[in-house]
Formats: C-alpha cells, sequence, structure tokens
C-alpha cells in the first residue's frame, strides 16, 4: 500500500481554505493508502507566537481534525515525534542557501510579520521551515504528499534534497514524493477575493468549518462579488469564482452546473443573492455533522488525548527507523534504540 503523509500547522481554527484545499481529500484518501498525518507544532513556532496558546491550538486542531472524519490512529503531534527536527538538521546540510531565498511563502510570511512593524523579528526559523518540512516528508519515505497549490515549491524543494541525499550516500534510498492536489486548488478570501483565504488576513475574510450557522450565512452574504459590471461583460470575477468553487467543493455538483448555466444566460442574470443562498444552504448542511461529532469528542477529552498520544508513538516508530538507516548512511553515529 503506497503512503501519504500530510500536515496542518495548528495556527488556529480550520478554515474552509484547509478544508476544501486539503483536510477533505485527507479524509477521503485514508481509503485507499496508508496515512499519516501530522499537526507541525515546531512549524507553528516560525511566527511571533504565544506558548500556552501553541499548545491550546494543537489539541484544538486534533479534536477538529476528528471531527472532520481523519481517523486518530493516522494522527500525530510532530513534537511527540523528535526526529523530525533531528533530520532536519541533517537536510539542512542538503539544501543551499540560494534555494530557500526563492521561496515565495518565506517572502509573503516575513512581509506579513514586517506590516505593521518594519523592524520585526524574522526568525531563521521561518527561513528554514521548508527543509523541516522535507523531513516530515521523507521521514515518512511517503510516496505521496496532498497539499494545496501554494505548496508546490516546498514539495519540490523535498525532491531536490532527497535527490542530493541520495546522490551523497550513493544509494537510492529516498523515493520522491509527489503531490497530489485537491480539487478546489485554492479558496480565496471572502472580503478580499485577490487574495487566499487564510485566518491571518482577519476574522472578515475567512470562515470556520465550526461557525455557527448564523455568522456563517452573514459571512457569505457579505462576501465580495464584482466591483463594477463583471456579468454583464461577461467575465466571472474572482470573488464569484471563489463562491461557486465552494458550492461544487460542499458536494452541490447539480446545483453547481445549473446555476453557473444561469450565470452565464445573458437573459436571466442569476442574482448574487441567490447564488450566496444556495452556497450558504450547502455549507451549512455539510457543517453540522461536523459540529455534533465535536462536541461529542471534547466531552471524552482525556480519553482522546491520550488515544493521540498512542498513536504518535506508534507513528515514531517509523520515524526512528528512517533516522537510523539515514545517519548510517551519512557516516554518523548510531546508538541503538
Ligand atoms: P495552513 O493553515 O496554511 O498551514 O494550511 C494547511 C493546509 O491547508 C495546507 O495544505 C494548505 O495548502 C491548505 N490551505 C490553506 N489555505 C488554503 C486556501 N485558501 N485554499 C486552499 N488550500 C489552502
Ligand atoms: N508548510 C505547510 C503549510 O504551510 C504545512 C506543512 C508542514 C506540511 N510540513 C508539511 C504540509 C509536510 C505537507 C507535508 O501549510
Amino acid at each position: 500500500m503506497k503512503r501519504i503523509l500530510s500536515a496542518i500547522q495548528p495556527t488556529g481554527e480550520i478554515h474552509f481554505g484547509n478544508y476544501f484545499g486539503a483536510v477533505q481529500n485527507w479524509v477521503r484518501l485514508q481509503d485507499e493508502y496508508q496515512c499519516v498525518y501530522g499537526v507541525v507544532d515546531y512549524h507553528a513556532m516560525t511566527m511571533p507566537y504565544n506558548p500556552s496558546k501553541l499548545r491550546e491550538n494543537t489539541w484544538d486542531i486534533l479534536f477538529s481534525l476528528m471531527a472532520l472524519g481523519v481517523k486518530p490512529d493516522n494522527l500525530f503531534i510532530q513534537s511527540l515525534v523528535p526526529e523530525h527536527t533531528e533530520l532536519g538538521w541533517i537536510f539542512n546540510c542538503f539544501c543551499s542557501y540560494g534555494e530557500l531565498t526563492r521561496m515565495t511563502q518565506f517572502k509573503d510570511k516575513s512581509d506579513q510579520v514586517k506590516e505593521g512593524d518594519k523592524d520585526a523579528f524574522i526568525s531563521v526559523g521561518l527561513f528554514d521551515y521548508p527543509v523541516l518540512q522535507a523531513a516530515d516528508i521523507l521521514i515518512y519515505r511517503a510516496d505521496y504528499v496532498p497539499v494545496g497549490k501554494d505548496q508546490e515549491q516546498h514539495l519540490e524543494l523535498a525532491r531536490n534534497i532527497a535527490t542530493r541525499f541520495n546522490n551523497t550516500v550513493g544509494k537510492e534510498y529516498f523515493v520522491l514524493p509527489e503531490a497530489l492536489y485537491s480539487e478546489a486548488l485554492k479558496i480565496r478570501s471572502l472580503a478580499d477575493p485577490t487574495k487566499k483565504m487564510s485566518k491571518s488576513l482577519g476574522d472578515r475574510h475567512y470562515i470556520s468549518v465550526f461557525e455557527e450557522e448564523k455568522t456563517l450565512r452573514k459571512k457569505i452574504g457579505s462576501a465580495v462579488t464584482d466591483l463594477g459590471d463583471e456579468q454583464s461583460q461577461g467575465i466571472m470575477s474572482p470573488g464569484v469564482e471563489n463562491l461557486f468553487i465552494m458550492l461544487k467543493a460542499a458536494g452541490k455538483k447539480e446545483l453547481h452546473e445549473q446555476l453557473i448555466g444561469l450565470y452565464q444566460d445573458p437573459e436571466i442574470k442569476l442574482s448574487y443573492k441567490d447564488l450566496k443562498e444556495a452556497v450558504a444552504d450547502s455549507l451549512v448542511l455539510m457543517t453540522s455533522g461536523f459540529i455534533e461529532l465535536r462536541k461529542e469528542l471534547l466531552a471524552n477529552k482525556k480519553e482522546i488525548k491520550n488515544q493521540i498520544k498512542e498513536s504518535s508513538a506508534e507513528i515514531r516508530k517509523l520515524a526512528q527507523e528512517t533516522l537510523k538507516e539515514v545517519k548510517e548512511l551519512s557516516g554518523l553515529q548510531n546508538v541503538k534504540f
């Protein structure tokens, strides 16, 4: 069975960008592949952060992932598998400074930190994080990595690191992982559809998958659509396209076709109010089960936490095995486990 690895940062709530761009796919893939999914808390330290919030967010996202359908046996917490950081160091020596300077996410995130404060602190961790990501992927010798399109460059870097490592040690040790892109590649911000939906843009820009119905409807209702008269000119603006993408991703394929037909019909001209209502209805229908399940899981907090600690320990064994072999191949010393 081929192996899948993916990961998510515990930076707060899961929004529809994360869900349609990543988690929905994680859930589906569990039937076909051996899946390993990490909550990568080491990555969450790369931006200014609060330690007690980090621990809280890590557990919070685990409960959320389970409520969305991820099996607990497939989940681990990155800091319970410290081999990631050890392999990350080794990989630092197989990655060039130039490669990291070309990572667009580093540029975006450092700009974000600097936005309010020109002299803001940009950590080496933020710069180096794609190398840790390569370790996350390669330590499980994953065949496929389901991610959003924004992670393409990081995956390419992981392949370069793997190739360089293989060449240096003279063995095809690492398989080169491939990306698996989900159908809805990118969900846009509701308030500024030129940007991708992201929590860091602010409250008006995203919707949590556990959002209460009333706020969900309100946020969809005020989503930005056309700025001028795009519809009459036959141009679909990014905000409108975003609504259609969400409708389809929420499982309403037929309704999506039908409304696209109306949208394109010059005689009819679909009203955006109707489109938004259809999107909100479909999202509410989809998320009501998630909200219920999350409540049930939270009622058994202690048990679930123990379960995740155990699955992390089990998954760690795979990582230990790889690291042992990597150290052997790299000329480092190995203590017996
Ligand atoms: P992040 O919260 O940025 O760590 O993202 C977690 C996962 O969700 C990654 O696989 C991202 O590619 C994906 N993702 C985040 N935001 C979006 C978005 N707006 N549209 C599609 N996928 C996204
Ligand atoms: N960098 C990814 C993001 O920003 C999160 C991530 C960390 C990841 N390690 C990974 C994704 C390994 C896939 C595989 O979303």
